[in-house]
């Protein structure tokens, strides 16, 4: 377990576990985004969405946040052949504002650049917060995808863009 300190706030990080952090995590993530899936939808369809999340929550690279051990948040950073991604990240709305999703970001192009691979993620096109917040960090939407009700756009960090030319193509797709 880490220790981080974000402003004021001392906060760890631990590696999530796949099964015991998932119902929390989970539960997180259908809070945190019902409405947008919603206005695509029409309703949450929880067993496409509880799959596609464990799916991506298995990975390794994904991490809790922690405040005094109570699960404030989750995030995955992680490194693909062609890019790196960012992924599971839902803090929960007491949380935000915080600068917890500005330490992530950064975290991630630290990653990034190491590994001379280009930051991207993926947003729900109805996610109008979200979409602002990566905006306002310094991502740019490059593509945009459609898979039945699933519309998102594919966005990438303009620091990482000289990365590109050497890792095409972009963006493989989970679902
Ligand atoms: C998106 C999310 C992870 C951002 O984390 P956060 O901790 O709230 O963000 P921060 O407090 O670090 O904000 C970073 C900066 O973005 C700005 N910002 C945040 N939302 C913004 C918005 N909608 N429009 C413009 N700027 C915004 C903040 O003002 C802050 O600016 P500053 O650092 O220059 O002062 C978090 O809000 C969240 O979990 N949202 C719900 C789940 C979600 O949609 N996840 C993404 C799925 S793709």
């Amino acid at each position: 377990m880490a220790v981080i300190k974000i402003k004021e706030h001392e906060l760890e990080l631990r590696a999530a576990n796949p099964e015991q952090d998932l119902p929390y995590a989970y539960g997180l993530f259908k809070r945190l985004t019902e409405s947008f899936v919603e206005s695509l939808a029409g309703k949450w369809p929880e067993q496409e969405q509880y799959d596609f999340f464990r799916k991506g929550f298995s990975n390794p690279n994904v991490q809790i946040i922690t405040q005094n051990k109570k699960p404030i948040g989750c995030f995955g950073i992680i490194e693909e052949f062609n890019r790196v991604s960012v992924q599971r990240m839902y803090v929960e709305a007491a949380w935000q504002g915080t600068g917890l999703g500005r330490w992530i970001i950064g975290q991630a192009l630290e990653k990034a650049r190491d590994a001379k691979k280009p930051l991207e993620a993926e947003v729900l096109t109805t996610n109008n917060p979200a979409i602002g917040f990566y905006n306002h960090i310094g991502f740019r939407v490059v593509g945009d995808y459609n898979y039945g009700w699933v519309k998102q756009h594919a966005i990438r960090h303009k620091d990482t863009e000289l990365y590109v030319p050497a890792c095409l193509p972009t963006a493989k797709l989970e679902r």
